[in-house]
């Protein structure tokens, strides 16, 4: 059952078109699958209709290719290519195509400021273009991050949206953290400039079914350990700390800050949880003990250095958002606790390894 909060978004995109660029990443699974849910729940309703343009430089998931959907269209293309003359002109928009998996922007660091910044202006401009015409833009949403705060003076931990950040331009994060900032000022600036109904979103991490276990991310890492008995490899001290938000919950924020682009435009918003700020090692110990009881799991936690010299660098020592603004403005709550989240995240992984 879909909750209220999103029903009344859903309900105001109904019969519109949908574009959601990067759609076959990690959060495209609930992105995306969420619309086509409640295009089921509302038969009697006109349907989102959803389209989903990514290069597919990782291939396409499983779960994208099983979709089988009438109102689902899935397109091959670079956010950095023009827009083809014969797609619809898109009621709302989300831009999510960007790589980001630190592993993987570090490998790839020009492509992922490129689709940070020119596929994003590409957007922004064709949004201006079609501002005084008929069918303008409803609602755009920008995925902006969390890291755009860097590593937080300890001052400034919980973190709320004013806070300005302390980020290296230059260091080996600084492609994914500079090309998101930047994002986000072209945003304000076409949001203020022409009038655009344009929200930022800047999540905080967030875990569950949908990101692929070769990510490099550290749950999909501990849970690949778990799920092939092997040792729970630290590659920290595990004293860093997060907190860690369900998909689930978090693309409720998304979509809730889409529907309300237009009423907050240019603003940027914390979607994540406030509770509990837990380390690595902690997480690694939950991950753990659900393994025993769910797997029969026999492992430990072991720490190792890792090949890459640059792995931990700037990496932040504790994130934590205030998450008031979305609260208050959107109506925004994480709901699943951190043990209920995790649950469903390793069954998820279980079930994928036997495909
Ligand atoms: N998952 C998180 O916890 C988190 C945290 C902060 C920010 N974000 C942001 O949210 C968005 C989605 O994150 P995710 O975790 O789903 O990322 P992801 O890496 O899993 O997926 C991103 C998708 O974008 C596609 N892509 C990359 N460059 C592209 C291009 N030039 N043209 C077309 N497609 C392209 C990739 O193929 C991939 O399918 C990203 O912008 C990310 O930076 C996510």
């Amino acid at each position: 059952m879909m909750s209220t909060r999103l029903d009344l978004v859903f309900s105001k995109m109904s019969g519109d078109d949908l574009l959601i660029t990067g759609g076959a990443g990690f959060l495209g699974y609930y992105l995306v699958q969420a619309p086509l849910a409640w295009n089921r729940e509302n038969p009697s309703k006109p349907a989102i209709r959803v389209t989903v343009h990514d290069n597919f430089a990782r291939g396409v998931p499983g779960w994208l290719s099983d979709l089988e959907d009438v109102a689902l269209r899935i397109v091959t293309r670079s956010v950095l290519d023009p827009m083809p003359d014969d797609e619809p002109r898109f009621d709302w928009i989300i831009h999510a195509a960007s790589i980001a998996s630190p592993i993987y922007y570090r490998q790839f660091p020009i492509e992922t400021m490129d689709a940070n910044v020119d596929g994003l202006r590409l957007i922004l401009d064709e949004m201006k273009d079609r501002a005084d015409s008929e069918n303008p833009v409803k609602g755009f949403l920008f995925f902006s991050t969390s890291e755009i705060y860097g590593d937080p003076d300890p001052a400034a931990i919980p973190t709320p949206e004013t806070y300005r950040g302390s980020v290296s331009c230059t260091g080996p994060r600084a492609c994914y953290d500079e090309s998101k900032r930047y994002g986000e000022t072209l945003c304000v600036n076409f949001a203020g400039q022409y009038g655009l109904p344009i929200g930022i979103a800047r999540p905080f991490n967030n875990y569950g079914p949908g990101l692929r276990i070769d990510d490099g991310r550290v749950l999909p890492d501990y849970a690949r350990n778990v799920l092939n008995g092997q040792d729970i490899v630290m590659l920290s001290d595990g004293k860093a700390t997060r907190t860690f938000c369900y998909v689930a919950d978090s693309v409720t924020g998304y979509y809730l800050i889409l529907g309300g682009a237009s009423a907050y435009p240019g603003e940027s918003f914390n979607i994540g949880t406030d509770l509990p700020e837990i380390d690595m090692r902690d997480l690694a110990d939950r991950v753990v003990a659900l393994g025993r009881e769910m797997f029969g799991y026999e492992g430990k936690i072991i720490n190792e250095t890792s090949a890459d010299p640059e792995y931990l660098t700037d990496n932040p020592n504790r994130r934590c958002p205030i998450i008031d603004k979305a609260r208050n403005l959107l109506g925004y709550e994480a709901e699943v606790d951190i043990d209920t989240g995790l649950r469903r995240a390793l069954r998820w992984y279980e079930e994928q390894s036997e495909r």
